[in-house]
């Protein structure tokens, strides 16, 4: 049987899907093209389509006997979705219903959910758990917490499900063929990378007056294939019968922005540009994961640390300079 990745030819789907690959595990993947490469997942089964098209959607199930699915298909820019709700509740959430629609049409009764820790919004405490209340700040996050709950209520008509909320996704894979697109985001690793490689003339520190230890924001950042790796396991836990929930995904350490540009600087032997900006709006002071139901639950931890996030990505900046193809 196969597991259907929409968003497949993206950051963490194609990083999934190459990993379910060389655990010998069938894949095919649904995506537009729109956000994600082809070359991002070569050798790999692929159907450029959209998820709210059932006909396509339909004969993707039927023609690889589809057993379950891996969600990422989404836009996810927090600042796009502010200036643009409707084309994001139509494409994240709207969509996630026709598909979640179709799938039932064709008894794939097993989901598992790309949700975000941008579900908590500011918390009140750190570490934060999924007792934590949900306060979205953005519409991206709305979205996104709009999809859990909908998801939950599908129990009702047989739909088991794993809502995995990432903390801060970065990193590469270790063959350093495979990595982030940093035209598409404006994330803090990313945007490092671009001033190493010149893309950027110098790093913005959004804030250093934070009630922190070193007054910069401080953040919980979660490699790439350790996230891939949490997506394995939770289709592992509903196969063999796991009911459905939501979980965190972070490695439970937090991270100052400081931090991560003394990391970078001792991993690439160079210096960082970067000042001091004033804050950015709607950044919380500390995020960092409790990281105790997944491990609880589904046996996963993370495995790479923040060396290991920086050097990954660094190599695949290095080797692709110009990212994918087109
Ligand atoms: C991290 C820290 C910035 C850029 C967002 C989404 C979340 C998830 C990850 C999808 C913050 C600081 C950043 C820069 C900086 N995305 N920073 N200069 O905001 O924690 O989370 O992306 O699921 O949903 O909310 O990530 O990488 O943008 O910022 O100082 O040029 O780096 O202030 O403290 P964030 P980020």
């Amino acid at each position: 049987m196969t597991v259907l990745i929409t968003g497949g030819a993206g950051y963490i789907g194609s990083h999934t899907a190459r990993l379910l690959t060389e655990m010998g595990r069938k894949v095919v993947v649904l995506d537009t093209l729109e956000r994600g490469y082809r070359d991002a997942i070569p050798g790999i089964d692929l159907v450029v389509g959209d998820i709210a098209d059932s006909r396509t959607v339909g004969k993707v199930c039927r023609k690889h006997h589809v057993d379950s699915v891996i969600h990422f298909a989404a836009y996810k820019a927090v600042g796009e979705s502010m200036i643009e709700p409707l084309r994001y509740y139509k494409n994240n959430v709207a969509g996630s219903i026709a598909l979640v629609e179709t799938l039932l049409e064709h008894d794939v009764s097993r989901f598992v959910f790309s949700s975000s820790a941008a579900v908590y919004g500011t918390p009140d405490i750190a570490p934060v758990n999924e007792d934590a209340p949900l306060r979205p700040q953005s519409v991206y996050a709305q979205t996104k917490a709009d999809i859990e709950r909908f998801l939950a209520s599908c129990d009702a008509v047989g739909l088991r499900s794993v809502s995995l909320r990432y903390f801060n996704a970065a990193g590469a894979h270790d063959s350093g063929d495979m990595g982030e697109d940093w035209t598409a985001t404006a994330n803090l690793v990313p945007v490092v990378m671009k001033v190493l490689f010149g893309a950027s003339t110098s790093l913005d520190v959004f804030g250093d007056d934070y009630p922190t230890p070193d007054g910069s924001c401080v953040r919980d950042y979660v490699h790439v294939s350790d996230l891939a790796d949490a997506h394995v396991k939770a289709l592992d836990y509903l196969a063999t019968g796991g009911t459905s929930m939501a979980c965190n995904v972070g490695t439970g350490q937090g991270t100052s922005v400081k931090q991560l540009i003394t990391m970078t600087e001792s991993v690439t032997g160079r210096s960082l540009p970067h000042k001091i900006a004033p804050r950015r709006a709607g950044d919380p002071a500390t995020v960092f994961a409790d990281p105790t139901l997944i491990r609880a639950i589904l046996g996963w931890r993370a495995t790479r640390d923040l060396r290991e996030i920086i050097t990954s990505a660094y190599r695949w900046h290095d080797r692709h300079p110009d990212g994918y193809a087109r």
